[in-house]
């Protein structure tokens, strides 16, 4: 028996399949590239993914044979606005997370219903990323595609409608749109009708782990799965990809440094950050919720770093004498920690979490004749990893109490990175077998809702293992004074980012 996650990416579909045991058979990984219209947009349009999520399957089936997969499980990016006609075609391009055109409409919205009514019902601040904002953006820019407007979808149910005729979303995915009432799992009534949106727009809603749809005949023969597989209803990403680390108890807590960087935590209650700065989601795990901080930059400015500052390095790696990331981070950790007072800020593209702004900026501060390029890698990792402990500390004044964080991500190769990371953070941390990502975890959300293993809990305990663990280190200590000024310097220079961006 065996079970196919589909991760429905920004610039690719990631497709896996695994065994009842937690072992993943194949993989598929077909990518495509978003566009960017104009600045601060970005789109693409469904049907790549379609096509992209066709190809993926039909290679996970040279694996195996139809009748052996007894689930798939959803994932994909959050907050993407895909919009269909009564027919069921794309109306326009889907308008996707890393989208920022609509802040002018997150304070219209906001203003109209009101900020603190906002934070009770969604849980969270209305912010450029989310759905809603982008939805109001094509009801003033484009209202001649709004008129025909017949289904709001996110970009997994999406591909579940493709793949089964049938609407359905889940709560955590929902949570993300700023039209979900997160504390009782249902889209907010007064959120709709503030907007005068129609509630029919909007899919069913269903915990992550039921089998809400089937394969259709007419995705049977794009795909070659068999009619009536059960399609199980998933996770937006970061749900997923917690799932998929164990992140499936009150109190535990996973920090991923990928592209962007995520702190989440798994909460049993419905808790929100008064002031808004954390998310509060609810949790691919039946009726639990989750906190989750989000950095725009984390891997992603170490890899501009690498990219603009590290041509030499990248010679290197062509010329056969080893990886420009791994070159670099040697270099670092001849520093000292605190990197002799220089610090990084990593909003190189804005930022969400702690500091919701579109217009913040990177920088380097501290620079002195002294500071080699190995100072300045040092900075960039601990900026990094100073972004994260900002989400990290405010779970933490939440009550949220990790006895470990669990990394996971492309930034934890770097053992310099994994330890500094339980170094700031002050709280040890571990890795797990699990690197396949958000993928993994909709297989894994599908051997429950195939009823194969009994609940996300146990699946959990039967795939995934702890592999590594990182205490806390000596070098602890000699952050913390560097950690105090970085704390400074966002709110010392947000004028000058504002005035900065003003052009
Ligand atoms: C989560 C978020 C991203 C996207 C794309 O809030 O914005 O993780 O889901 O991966």
């Amino acid at each position: 028996m065996n079970f196919i996650g589909i991760d429905v990416g920004t610039s690719s579909v990631k497709a896996l399949l695994v065994d009842l045991n937690g072992k993943v058979l194949a993989t598929s990984n077909p990518e495509y590239s978003f566009q960017t219209p104009a600045p601060l947009q970005a789109e693409t349009d469904p049907n790549v993914w379609w096509d992209a999520t066709c190809t993926a399957i039909g290679e996970l089936l040279e694996s195996t044979t139809p009748g052996a997969v007894a689930g798939v499980g959803l994932t994909g990016q959050m907050h993407g606005l895909v919009l269909l006609d009564n027919e069921g075609n794309v109306l326009r391009p889907c308008i996707m997370w890393n989208d920022q055109r609509s802040y002018k409409e997150c304070e219209e919205m906001t203003e109209k219903i009101g900020e603190s009514e906002v934070l009770r019902i969604t849980g969270n601040p209305i912010l450029a990323g989310f759905t809603a904002p982008k939805l109001r953006w094509v009801e003033k820019n484009e209202p001649n595609i709004f008129a025909k407007i017949s289904k709001v979808l996110l970009p997994k149910d999406f591909i579940r409608y493709r793949l089964s005729g049938e609407f359905f979303s889940e709560m955590s995915d929902a949570s993300g749109t700023s039209m979900l009432n997160v504390g009782q799992r249902k889209w907010s009534d007064e959120i709709l009708s503030a907007m005068d949106w129609s509630k029919d727009w909007l899919p069913e809603l269903t915990e992550s782990t039921v089998a809400s749809t089937k394969i259709s005949e007419f995705a049977s023969e794009r795909t070659g799965l068999s009619v009536g597989t059960p399609i199980i209803a998933g996770g937006g990403d970061q749900a997923a990809q917690a799932v998929g680390c164990g992140i499936v108890k009150e109190g535990m807590v996973s920090a991923t440094l990928g592209t962007s960087g995520v702190v989440f935590a798994q909460s049993d209650e419905y808790r929100v950050e008064p002031s808004g700065k954390l998310h509060a989601f609810c949790h691919a795990v039946p009726r639990k919720w989750h906190l989750m901080g989000v950095m725009l930059s984390a891997a992603g400015s170490f890899q501009w770093y690498k990219n603009q500052l590290g041509k030499e390095e990248q010679v290197m790696e062509q010329s056969g004498k080893g990886n420009a990331y791994d070159i670099l981070t040697s270099e670092a950790a001849e520093i000292d920690p605190g990197s002799e007072g220089l610090v990084f800020l990593p909003y190189l593209s804005g930022e969400r979490t702690p500091y919701p702004d579109a217009h913040a900026r990177g920088a380097f501060v501290g620079l002195t004749l002294r500071h080699s390029k190995g100072h300045m890698t040092r900075a960039v990792l601990e900026g990094v990893s100073y972004g994260l402990k900002d989400s990290l500390t405010l779970m933490q004044e939440l009550g949220v109490d990790p006895a470990t964080v669990v990394l996971s991500g492309g930034g934890t190769r770097s053992a310099l990175w994994k330890q500094m990371l339980a170094d700031v953070f002050e709280t040890s941390c571990c890795l797990v077998n699990a690197t396949e990502g958000a993928a993994y975890g909709a297989a894994l959300l599908a051997t429950v809702g195939c009823g194969a293993l009994e609940s996300v809990e146990v699946a959990s305990n039967t795939w995934i293992k702890q592999t590594e663990k990182v205490g806390i280190g000596t070098d602890s200590p000699k952050y913390k004074r560097n950690y105090r000024i970085y704390r400074d310097l966002y709110p010392a220079l947000k004028d000058s980012f504002h005035n900065l961006s003003a052009g």
